[in-house]
């Protein structure tokens, strides 16, 4: 069978995720290749090396420019801090090397736009860690869109709130400043229901107006000195939007909306029916279809199950449900099957350029209290 060695950077959050994932998608989906856990680059040799044997990788190194220059490795996988995003990926690519890299893209929509140009060059595969969408749930609320159930879509909604932010005593970290992250739950969380706006109602944001701030504007510095620092961008955002056609509709995001843990949510509001999903119940979707009697009209809730779009493979039995972890195995199908198969991925560089314009246009329309186009 053919293989695909994969790099993987870093070993945070999300290395871990990716790791689990890459090990189990192999048993869950038949794939057109196998994926290797070959290589991982960690800040240092020691990190690296225990990580290594952690997670489950044949070899380690502590500079991640070794992983990308390694002839052997396939595909780039990079799971480090939003700032490293851009620097890896353009390494990656001129060694000509498949490229998966966790969201949002980059910093900002130029450095976006530098990734999208260095790949399609070269044309390797891109693809970005936007997994929500893939999530069996969000899949059926999409095909129900498509399939015209819930009649012509007349507006969406959409949130993604959690609170790890919340304690004002929680230090600086990569989150909070400017040169790491870039923008700070807009691009962070608010990215992920910006991607889903579009996946779900397959329509195109054209305009935004947006309003950001920033709740706890210093915060300890990290090593217990005492001292206070900045936090240089956003604790919580939100937009009105304008889409192509005359839907219209709003997201939300925010990293210190109290007691919310997973909060991505959205309701799709149809002229024959709407959508209602939170993805701290991410196994069920309410659909309310207008349809008989008044008095037996009502919002069910579905319960995902083996007829729904990739639960099968996990289990036979319905009602089980996923789990977070579950998304990224989808993911990685996905991604080996582009490959190999050389189909196109979703989102790849050039739609996750079009977040980083998103998140780029929300926040010029804060500082200059107007509209503005994607
Ligand atoms: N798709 C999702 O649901 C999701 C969730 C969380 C984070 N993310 C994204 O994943 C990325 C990583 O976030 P995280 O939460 O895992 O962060 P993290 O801080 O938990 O982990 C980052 C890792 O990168 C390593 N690293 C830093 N600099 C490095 C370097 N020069 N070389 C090699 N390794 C290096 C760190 O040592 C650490 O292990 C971010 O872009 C973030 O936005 C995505």
């Amino acid at each position: 069978m053919q293989t695909l060695n994969i790099g993987l950077i870093g070993t945070g959050f999300m290395g871990k995720a990716h790791a689990i994932a890459l090990k189990a998608t192999p048993t869950v989906f038949s794939l057109p290749a196998m994926p290797v856990c070959d290589l991982l680059a960690e800040v240092d040799d020691e990190l690296a090396a225990r990580k290594a044997r952690e997670l489950g990788f044949a070899r380690s190194t502590g500079d991640w420019k070794t992983l990308i220059e390694d002839p052997a490795i396939d595909v780039v996988d990079i799971c480090a801090p939003n700032f490293l995003h851009k620097e890896m990926a353009l390494a990656a690519i001129a060694a000509g090397k498949h490229v998966y890299t966790e969201k949002p893209l980059a910093l900002s929509a130029a450095e976006a736009r530098e990734m999208v140009e260095a790949a399609e060059k070269v044309g390797v595969k891109t693809l970005v860690g936007f997994n929500y969408i893939r999530n069996s749930a969000t899949q059926l609320a999409r095909e129900i869109v498509q399939s015209g159930e819930i009649g012509e879509l007349v507006h969406f909604r959409g949130r993604h709130n959690e609170d790890y932010m919340s304690d004002p005593e929680k230090p600086l970290d990569w989150h909070v400043q400017r040169a790491t992250a870039g923008a700070g739950a807009l691009g962070d969380l608010g990215s992920h229901i910006l991607n889903m706006a579009e996946y779900l109602t397959g329509q195109r944001i054209s305009e935004v107006f947006g309003q950001l701030q920033t709740v706890i504007p210093r915060r300890p510095v990290p090593g217990g000195s005492g001292g206070l620092g900045e936090v240089e961008n956003d604790d919580q955002a939100q937009a009105l939007l304008r889409f192509d056609s005359d839907l219209i509709g709003n997201i939300e995001t925010s990293r210190v909306a109290t007691g919310r843990k997973m909060g991505l949510a959205y309701t799709l509001t149809g002229t024959k029916g709407s959508i209602l999903f939170d993805q701290e119940r991410m196994s069920e979707l309410q659909l309310y279809r207008h349809a008989g009697p008044e008095g037996r009209r009502g919002f069910s809730t579905l319960l995902i199950g083996p007829e729904h779009p990739d639960y099968a493979a996990f289990s036979p039995a319905p009602g089980h449900g996923l789990g977070y972890n579950d998304q990224k195995i989808i993911e990685i199908r996905d991604l080996v099957e582009g490959i190999v198969n050389d189909r196109p991925l979703y989102p790849d560089f050039r739609e996750a350029w079009r977040i980083n314009r998103m998140i780029d246009a929300i926040e010029a329309s804060h500082s200059r209290g107007c509209w503005v186009e994607i």
